[in-house]
């Protein structure tokens, strides 16, 4: 593997203090990240970092496993738990929802 410096760059597009960018839950009042994973859902993400996060039928459903997004935006694979009101304020079905990017998922709301 060949590294190539730069004089010319004067901001270098790495970043490794930027690597907080994960998905961060937020659940009984306690705070846990874990690296976002392709095509992870947040629910799996939340078991991932040892959190115990609420779900039922992991189908999109119910609505048990709610959470809003603070930061950040998710796709929703399924959705026949929310109404477009609750989405737009940021509600995900964490069971569908796959982070776009950095997360902040927060079920304590
Ligand atoms: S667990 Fe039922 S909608 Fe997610």
């Amino acid at each position: 593997m060949t590294v190539q410096m730069s004089s010319d760059t004067e901001t270098a597009p790495t970043s490794a203090s930027n690597d907080d960018g994960g998905v961060t839950i937020q659940l009984d009042g306690k705070t846990a990240q874990v690296p976002l994973r392709d095509g992870e859902t947040i629910l799996e993400a939340a078991r991932r970092a040892g959190m115990t996060p609420p779900f039922s039928c992991e189908a999109g459903n119910c609505g048990t496993c709610m959470a809003k997004l603070t930061s950040g935006t998710a796709t929703m694979r399924v959705n026949d738990a929310l109404d477009d009101d609750e989405v737009e304020e940021g509600y995900v079905l964490t069971c569908q929802g796959t982070p776009d990017g950095p997360v902040v998922v927060d079920y304590d709301c």
